[in-house]
C-alpha cells in the first residue's frame, strides 16, 4: 500500500525511482536516434538490425511505440548482461586467486595462441581458449550469478513428474543447489575443478542446460550466453595476460569455498567486494 502512495503523490522512493528510470529511459533513446540518423543499414550491431528490419515485424507502424520497443531491448540487454558477466569475474577471479595451478594453466593457454597482439584476443583467440572456457564454467556452477529463479503459474498444471500445480503459485529451482548438488555432479561438487568441463584431449564439452541450469534452459534460456562467455573469457584473458591478480583476502580457499561470503539478491553478490592486488608480469 506505501508504495502506491507514495507513487500516487509522486514522492520519496517512488520520485526518485521515476527520475532514475527517465535517466536509463532517455539514455537508450538518445542510442536510437544517434543509430536513426547514421547512414542506414551499414551498421550490423544487433539494435541497428532491429531498426532498419522491416517495420511489419512490430506491431504496429507508429514510430514511437517502435521507439519504446527497442528501448526496452535496449535496457534489457544492458541490465541482463551487466551485473551477470560482473558478479560471474568477480567470483572467478575470487576462486582461482586461490588456486594457483589454475592461474598456471590458463596463462600457459594464452601464451600458446599463435599470436597476442599487447594482450588483446581476438574472437578465434577467444574460441579455442577451452582451459579458460573451462574454468569459467566451473566457477559458474558454483557460484551462478542468478542463483534462484521463480516462475509463476498461469492455470493450474502438472508437472512431468506428476507434481500438480495450482494457479497463481511459484515455482522456484536454484541453480547454486544443482550445482552443488552430489547426485547431479559427484562427491567432489563442492571443489572447484576446471578439468571436469574437458575431455582427454583438453577440449571443452558442454554439458546438458538442465544439469547446468546457470543460463537458465529450454525455449527461454539466456539470449546473451555466448556473447556473456566471450565477454568474460576476453576480460580474463587480457588480464591474467598482463597482471599476477591476487585477492587480499586470499580468496576462495578450500575453508572459504565452504562458506562462501555471499549476498543473496537477485545476483549472487560477494559481501565486501574483492579487493585485489594486481601485479605487472612484463
Ligand atoms: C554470466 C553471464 C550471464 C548469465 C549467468 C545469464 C543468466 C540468465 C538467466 C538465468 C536468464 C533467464 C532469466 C529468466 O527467464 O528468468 C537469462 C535471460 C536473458 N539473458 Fe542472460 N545471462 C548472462 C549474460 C547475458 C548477456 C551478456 C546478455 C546480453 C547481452 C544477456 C541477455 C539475456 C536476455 C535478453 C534474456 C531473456 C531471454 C528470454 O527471456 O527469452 N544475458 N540470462
Amino acid at each position: 500500500m506505501i508504495w502506491k502512495i507514495k507513487r500516487f503523490l509522486n514522492v520519496g522512493s517512488e520520485k526518485r525511482l521515476k527520475e532514475a528510470v527517465k535517466v536509463i529511459n532517455d539514455y537508450a533513446m538518445k542510442i536510437i536516434r544517434k543509430r536513426e540518423t547514421s547512414s542506414n543499414s551499414d551498421h550490423q550491431d544487433l539494435l541497428s538490425r532491429f531498426i532498419w528490419c522491416d517495420d511489419v515485424k512490430f506491431e504496429s507502424r507508429d514510430l514511437n511505440k517502435k521507439r519504446k520497443f527497442l528501448r526496452d531491448i535496449i535496457v534489457s540487454f544492458v541490465l541482463a548482461g551487466k551485473d551477470s558477466t560482473s558478479t560471474a569475474l568477480t567470483w572467478f577471479f575470487w576462486v582461482i586467486s586461490a588456486n594457483p595451478n589454475c592461474i598456471t594453466r590458463i596463462y600457459t593457454e594464452l601464451t600458446q595462441l599463435p599470436q597476442i597482439r599487447s594482450g588483446v584476443f581476438s574472437y578465434e583467440d577467444l574460441k579455442n581458449l577451452n582451459y579458460l572456457h573451462a574454468a569459467i564454467s566451473e566457477s559458474l556452477r558454483l557460484f551462478p550469478p542468478v542463483p534462484i529463479n521463480s516462475r509463476l503459474t498461469v492455470n493450474d498444471d502438472v508437472l512431468p513428474d506428476g507434481t500438480h500445480v495450482k494457479a497463481g503459485w511459484f515455482a522456484d529451482y536454484s541453480a547454486y543447489a544443482i550445482g552443488r548438488t552430489e547426485s547431479v555432479w559427484g562427491p567432489d561438487c563442492k571443489e572447484f575443478k576446471p578439468d571436469r568441463w574437458l575431455d582427454k584431449d583438453g577440449v571443452f564439452q558442454p554439458l546438458d542446460q538442465f544439469r547446468f541450469p546457470v543460463f537458465h534452459a529450454g525455449p527461454r534460456i539466456c539470449l546473451g550466453k555466448e556473447m556473456g562467455y566471450m565477454q568474460m573469457k576476453s576480460i580474463a584473458a587480457s588480464v591474467i595476460y598482463g597482471f599476477e591478480v591476487e585477492a587480499v583476502n586470499g580468496g576462495g580457499d578450500v575453508e572459504k569455498m565452504k562458506n562462501p561470503p555471499y549476498i543473496l539478491s537477485l545476483t549472487l553478490k560477494m559481501k565486501g567486494g574483492l579487493p585485489i592486488r594486481l601485479k605487472r608480469r612484463r
